[in-house]
């Protein structure tokens, strides 16, 4: 077991260190390659490797927008959806040492929670399998049949879905609700083996706990040290957590950091982060941060012609893919405010991708729609 715990922190471990690092690749090379050797050994899968591999590369893209080019603003986007196909963005971030503790304490099955489209129930299914958890989602809402492409994808790695009302959704985090959750889950019995029936490691929604914050602050490591603002979409606000406690921890606290939440009303997520940096000890040094609410088109996975169109022209300008929930909204966001001069002259401004590109697929028909409505 603690070969196994050993072996999966090394492929585990961030080896992309940021542009200033680049020098480093040839030993991380060497170290990446013995853990693929040993990782071969213990039959871990192709993917895992592949992500091992791309997780080093993390593309920064400048983007050639002539109106950044006009206010002399440099904006990249750092493309954390590039770390895998499947478990990509903040979602590998966040994952990553909530796995590792799982498997330290010996859980065979991992719980998690999330809605019909669900990102990180889509990613938690393909990384549980990699590793050899059962996986059981908890999905908000009544089935429907055929599955939609994410649920049908998360079916196909294993996951066992389970479909709640809206009511004991919102409930979730309540131990009374947990506990009928064990139950539901013990009767089943789907996975026997091992620890007892109903016995699960409990992933929160969105992954948002203390270990995501730990593994989202590793963004940071791509950040370079002269940015001035970092920008991330927010849902549970973990991810922005992390990215606020990373910079901390380097003590790059020149740079700020700003949120744009998806959903209507975002304004308890101050609280939230502010609760998740307080859980994480984050140090005493200050990373001013900030949270945006005009861009979320109305509320949670809804969108506009306005944003269609303005994803379909960056998507064909830049070559970069946006999802309409997440990253399409914060990316309006930041164009809409350098216009508005929000941005002094010569900042230098990182945007994170976080992914999310495969819940795309429940919202194309209405994209098109958007594009073709007069
Ligand atoms: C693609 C994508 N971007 C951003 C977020 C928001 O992340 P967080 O919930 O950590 O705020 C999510 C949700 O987890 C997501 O799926």
């Amino acid at each position: 077991m603690l070969i196994r715990v050993f072996l999966l922190f090394l492929l585990l471990h961030p080896f992309s260190k940021g542009e200033a690092k680049k020098n480093e690749h040839t030993l991380s090379l060497l170290k990446n390659s013995i853990t693929i050797i040993i990782f071969f050994y213990y039959k871990v899968y192709l993917n895992f490797i592949l992500m091992l591999i791309k997780n080093h590369i993390l593309p920064l893209e400048t983007i050639p927008h002539p109106l950044f080019h006009e206010k002399q603003i440099s904006l990249k986007v750092l493309r954390t959806d590039k770390t895998h196909p499947v478990i990509s963005g903040n979602k590998w971030f966040k994952l990553k040492y909530n796995l590792i503790e799982a498997q330290k304490k010996g859980f065979k099955t991992l719980l998690s929670f999330g809605g019909p489209y669900s990102n990180h129930l889509h990613a938690l299914a393909t990384a549980g399998k990699a590793n050899h958890f059962n996986t059981i989602g908890i999905v908000r809402g009544e089935e429907h049949l055929p599955l939609n492409p994410t649920l049908s994808d998360i079916s196909r790695e294993g996951m066992k879905l389970y479909y709640v009302n809206r009511r004991t959704y919102r409930n979730k985090h309540l131990p009374e609700v947990i506990e009928q959750f064990r139950q539901l889950v013990g009767d089943d019995d789907p996975f026997s083996e091992g620890k007892s029936a109903g016995d699960f490691y409990l992933v929160p929604e969105g992954g948002t706990n203390k270990l995501a914050i730990l593994g989202a602050s590793e963004i940071t490591n791509d950040i370079p040290d002269d940015t001035d603002f970092v920008c991330v979409p927010c849902g549970t606000g973990g991810t922005m957590a992390g990215i606020i406690s990373g910079l901390s921890e380097k003590k790059q606290i020149r740079t700020k950091v700003l949120g744009f939440p998806a959903m209507k009303g975002g304004q308890f997520l101050n609280e939230t982060i502010r609760t998740l940096l307080n859980e994480k000890k984050t140090s005493s040094q200050q990373v001013d941060w900030e949270l945006f609410y005009d861009w979320s088109f109305g509320g949670f996975g809804k969108m506009n012609k306005s944003l269609a169109q303005f994803m379909y022209n960056f998507e064909k300008k830049y070559s970069i893919e946006l999802d309409p929930v997440y990253t399409a909204k914060m990316m309006y966001g930041i164009v809409s405010m350098v216009k508005n001069n929000f941005f002094p002259i010569g900042s230098k401004v990182i945007v994170i991708h976080t992914g999310g590109l495969q819940g795309r697929r429940g919202m194309e028909q209405q994209i098109k729609r958007l594009l073709t409505e007069d």
